[in-house]
C-alpha cells in the first residue's frame, strides 16, 4: 500500500473478520482461501494490527524495543506471521521470537512508563496470543505444517492459514492437521456494487488523485468494473496505466477508450 492509501472497510473484510472472531472463540484452525490480489494479506495485517505492531516486534536488541514501544503492544493478542519461502526450518522458531519480543515489549513499556511492573506477565510463551494468522501457507511442507500443528496442541490458540484456492484439498492430505480444521472460509472479490461504490466514493482511500468528474460517461466506470471483476489489485494495475496512458497524450477525462488501452497494456491477469 503506498502512503496515500487507506484500508478500505469492505464487506468482504467484515466477512473475514467475523470469520477470524470464530475462530478465536471456539480456539480452532480455520483455513481462508481465495484469489490473488482480492485482500487476503492487507486484510489479516488490518485484522491483527500488524503495521503498527511489527515495527516494534523487529526491534535490533532491547534498548531499540524499549525505544520503540507503544500502548498498542500492551494489547497484543494476535499474531501476524508469513511462511518464509525459504529457510522454513525456522518456523516455530521465528513464531518463538515474535512472542518473546511482545511479552518483552510490554515488560519493558510498563517499566518505561509506569515506572514499574505490576502487570499480568508471564514468559509463557504465547500465553496472551489468542491468534496467529499464517500468511502464504502453500509454500509449507509436511514438517512446517507439523510444527504448526505442536504449537497449536501446545498452546491453547486458534491459527488461520491463509493460501490460494485449492489449499484445503492440500490440507486434507494430512489428516491429522486436517482433523484439527474448524472453519474455511473464501475470501471473495468484491461484488459489483461495491466496486460501484468504491469507485465513486472512495477514490481517496484508493489512493488516487480522482473525482467522479474526470470520467467522461458512466460507461467508463462500468467498463473499470466489467475489466477488474472487482479485484482490488487489478484495480490499481488499471488506474495505474490509465494514469500513464493520460499522461503520455494529454488527456484529463478519463474515457472508455482510455480504459481499454490500459487494458490491453496490461500483461496479464486479464482478458
Ligand atoms: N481493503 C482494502 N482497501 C484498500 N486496498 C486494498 C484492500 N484490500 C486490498 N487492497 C489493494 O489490493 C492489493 C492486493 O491485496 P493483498 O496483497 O492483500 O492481496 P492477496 O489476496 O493477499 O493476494 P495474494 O494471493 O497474491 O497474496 C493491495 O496491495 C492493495 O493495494
Ligand atoms: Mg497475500
Amino acid at each position: 500500500m503506498t502512503k496515500n492509501q487507506n484500508f478500505i472497510e469492505t464487506k468482504e473484510y467484515k466477512r473475514f473478520a467475523e470469520f477470524c472472531d470464530a475462530c478465536i472463540k471456539y480456539q480452532y484452525i480455520g483455513i481462508c482461501y481465495g484469489q490473488p490480489g482480492v485482500g487476503k494479506t492487507l486484510s489479516s495485517r488490518y485484522y491483527t494490527n500488524w503495521n503498527t505492531i511489527e515495527k516494534q516486534v523487529n526491534h535490533r536488541g532491547w534498548e531499540d524495543l524499549a525505544s520503540k514501544t507503544t500502548d498498542d503492544i500492551l494489547s497484543v493478542n494476535k499474531i501476524f506471521y508469513t511462511a518464509p519461502a525459504e529457510k522454513q526450518t525456522r518456523l516455530s522458531n521465528d513464531l518463538y521470537s515474535i512472542s518473546a519480543s511482545i511479552d518483552l515489549g510490554q515488560k519493558l513499556h510498563i517499566v518505561n512508563k509506569y515506572g514499574h511492573d505490576h502487570s499480568k506477565h508471564y514468559s509463557d510463551m504465547f500465553k496472551y496470543i489468542d491468534l496467529i494468522i499464517v500468511d502464504e501457507i502453500d509454500r509449507l511442507k509436511v514438517q512446517h505444517l507439523e510444527q504448526l500443528r505442536a504449537i497449536y496442541d501446545e498452546h491453547n490458540l486458534a491459527m488461520i492459514f491463509i493460501g490460494m484456492p485449492g489449499i484445503e484439498k492440500k490440507l486434507s492430505r494430512y489428516p491429522q492437521l486436517y482433523s484439527r480444521i474448524g472453519f474455511a472460509h473464501e475470501f471473495d472479490n468484491l461484488s459489483k456494487d461495491e466496486t460501484h461504490h468504491i469507485l465513486e466514493y472512495k477514490w481517496q482511500d484508493l489512493g488516487f488523485d480522482l473525482k467522479l468528474e474526470d470520467f467522461t460517461d458512466y460507461e467508463a466506470i462500468t467498463t473499470i468494473i466489467k475489466i477488474t471483476k472487482g479485484n482490488f489489485r487489478l484495480i490499481h494495475r488499471l488506474f495505474a496505466q490509465i494514469d500513464r496512458i493520460m499522461d503520455i497524450n494529454g488527456l484529463d477525462k478519463i474515457s472508455t477508450e482510455v480504459v481499454e488501452t490500459a487494458r490491453d497494456s496490461l500483461v496479464i491477469g486479464i482478458r
